[in-house]
């Protein structure tokens, strides 16, 4: 078998259909060799003392994680010296991270969930690293969270790394979406998968139904009908799966696809949902629109949404297209 990697797949890109310039290349193999020291900072475990959690909580006020802090700087020691980026911000900082004055700067920004699926560290489930790539708004002189306040839509890139039994790599610069897997005795990334496409159709879904009572009536509506199985509306059996990371469920859907919800409930009213916009939903958005699927937040395209603050909350229902556009339809 013709082994491709990741560097050659970006050359190829770029020479076919212009998207990818040597600096966002050198960004995106930054980022995927930052996922590698994650991966393998994750898969050392007890025996590398990072488990457990930190003293801290970060901005959105959840006690961090050891591997959450370790993978943040991993990410941003990575990032720092390139000369590719203006900028950075994370899930896990409270304000951006510009790149420090001694080294050179880039026109890109970048943002990530260093870790996600945080509560699954400890007990050996899959984990991951979600990422996004803006450009810097033209003639920005010193950058500010308000040049990262872009539309999804305006995403050069985006990608996740899934650490689970493979280490795989899923990314989009806007044409399909590629996965790789990380050989681990070579320590490169070897595309294993090309223009993936979610079925349209599914009979599988994700949510977390400990939180039913909390639910708002269209969400209520959709999962009652999919419950009814064969005997409700919708005549066929559904079945489900919640692994309580997103970038674990995104990619089974990806796989054999599935809709994926975390809708915005009664619980906290000043929450607007779980997941964040810019680091979550933005991304996954993204990969799931390059591959076929869809994503809204129950009322509008996520990648539309523009953004007001940097780690603003929002409903997510994304992936096999059908499906995605039956529970928004329930919300009009
Ligand atoms: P993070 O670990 O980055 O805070 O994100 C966790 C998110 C997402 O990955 C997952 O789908 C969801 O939270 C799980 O939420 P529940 O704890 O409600 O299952
Ligand atoms: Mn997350
Ligand atoms: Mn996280």
């Amino acid at each position: 078998m013709k082994r491709i990697s990741l560097t050659q797949h970006l050359i190829e890109e770029q020479r076919l259909h212009n998207t990818i310039p040597a600096e966002l290349r050198l960004l995106i193999e930054v980022v995927s060799r930052a996922c590698k020291t994650i991966s393998h900072a994750v898969g050392k475990g007890a025996l590398g003392e990072v488990l457990g959690t930190t003293e801290t909580e970060n901005v959105q006020g959840e006690v961090q994680k050891k591997l959450d802090v370790i993978s943040n700087d991993i990410l941003l020691q990575a990032n720092e010296w390139g000369g590719h980026l203006a900028a950075m911000a994370s899930e896990e900082m409270e304000t951006i991270h510009p790149i420090p004055n001694r080294y050179p700067k880039g026109e890109y920004l970048l943002l990530f969930d260093p870790l996600d699926g945080s509560s699954n560290i400890d007990v050996n489930v899959s984990i991951g690293t979600i990422f996004s790539v803006l450009k810097a708004p033209e003639g920005m002189s010193r950058p500010t969270e308000k040049d990262f306040l872009q539309p999804g839509t305006k995403q050069v890139a985006a990608g996740y790394a899934v650490y689970g039994p493979q280490t795989v790599l899923v990314i989009t610069t806007g044409n399909g979406v590629q996965v790789f897997t990380l050989d681990r005795e070579m320590g490169s990334w070897v595309m294993t998968g090309r223009d993936i496409q979610i079925p349209e159709d599914t009979k599988e879904y994700a949510i977390n139904a400990s939180n039913a009572r909390h639910w708002q009536p269209p969400v209520t509506r959709y999962i009652d009908e999919l419950q009814a199985g064969t005997s409700g509306p919708r005549g066929k059996d559904f079945n489900m799966r919640w692994i309580a990371s997103m970038v674990a469920d995104v990619h089974r859907i990806l796989n054999r696809g599935g809709i994926f919800m975390y809708p915005a409930d009664a619980r906290d009213p000043g929450k607007p949902g779980k997941l964040r916009l810019m680091y979550e939903a933005n991304p996954m958005s993204f990969i799931v629109e390059q591959a076929g699927g869809a994503a809204t937040n129950g009322k509008q395209r996520i990648l539309d949404i523009i953004p007001q603050t940097l780690h603003q909350r929002v409903p997510v229902f994304l992936g096999s297209k059908n499906e995605v556009e039956r529970v928004t339809g329930y919300h009009a």
